[in-house]
């Protein structure tokens, strides 16, 4: 396939291309080729491509000022799928946030009404980021009913290995309360990229949106005791054993057939 993967000179999108051009011909696209708020640019890059991987944007509310975040993110997402769509893209993988639902960056102490947290789950934000992803999503949703490309939302979690991995469960260990908004959710970059290559291929008709994640928390807590500490009010549908994220993953699993590999916790018997 001849893809173009969008933000490859970021963080995840760096690394998307790099797995995807052992088997693919990838057009790696940054702002060193041009910048996708522009339509007269964006046209021209999807010539005989089959396939979009959309990862660039923003990745923060705190990345520039608040319009400037908002903007950019919907405007890039716009062009991009749009002229994608009107192009004959079969198949749009769009690097979307479980900051969508609202709960990451909100500014007020927001719970989920429920947990397992699944797809369907409302938005219940206030903060530009989320809902720059929130309405890229519905931007896909969009071009897929118009344009007939299918298109595939994935929800992703704090992304990260290393250094930055460890920062994160550094931060978690010493106050389990500081990532309450985020639901001690994660994966590892590695696995970012399986799941969104496992999204370029699989049965998909029209729009899915699917939560990614590692099914565990980041945090040495386990989740049923998080959950009632700083989540008092979430309704639980499900008992959320030992370390179990509480995002629901059974699309991820029945749809893409994806499960996380990669792990930080100590495994019994494990490596
Ligand atoms: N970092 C995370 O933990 C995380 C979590 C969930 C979802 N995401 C999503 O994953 C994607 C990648 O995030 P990242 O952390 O790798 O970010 P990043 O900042 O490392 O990479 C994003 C890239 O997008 C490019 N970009 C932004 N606006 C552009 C424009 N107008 N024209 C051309 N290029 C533009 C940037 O130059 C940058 O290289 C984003 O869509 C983000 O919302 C990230």
């Amino acid at each position: 396939m001849r893809i173009l993967v969008t933000g490859a000179g970021g963080m995840l999108g760096s690394e998307i291309a790099e797995q995807l051009s052992g088997s693919h011909e990838v057009l790696a696209h940054d702002r060193n080729v041009g910048d996708l708020r522009d339509r007269a640019q964006v046209e021209p890059l999807l010539d005989g491509v089959d396939a979009v991987v959309h990862a660039a944007a923003l990745p923060s509310p705190l990345s520039a000022a608040e319009p400037v975040v908002f903007g950019n993110n919907v405007d890039v997402t716009f062009h991009l799928l749009d002229a994608a769509g009107r192009a004959g893209v079969k198949r749009i993988v769009y690097v979307s946030s479980l900051s969508a639902l609202g709960l990451a960056w909100s500014s007020r102490p927001v719970s989920p009404l429920f947990a397992p947290v699944t797809e369907g789950h409302p938005y219940v934000g206030d903060d530009v980021y989320g809902l720059s992803k929130l309405v890229g999503e519905f931007i896909g949703e969009t071009v897929s009913r118009r344009w007939g490309s299918e298109v595939i939302s994935l929800r992703f979690p704090f992304i990260g290995s290393g250094d930055r991995l460890q920062r994160q469960l550094d931060h978690v260990r010493g106050d389990p309360g500081a990532d309450r908004a985020s639901l001690w959710s994660w994966i590892d970059t590695r696995d970012a990229v399986r799941a969104v290559i496992a999204a370029l291929t699989s049965p998909v008709e029209g729009y899915a949106l699917v939560n990614v994640a590692a099914p565990d928390t980041t945090s040495p807590v386990p989740t049923a005791e998080l959950m009632r500490r700083f989540h008092p009010t979430t309704r639980l549908d499900g008992p959320l054993d030992g370390f179990a994220v509480p995002f629901s993953l059974e699309l991820s699993q029945d749809l893409l057939g994806f499960t996380a590999v990669h792990q930080w916790r100590p495994t019994i018997g494990g490596t």
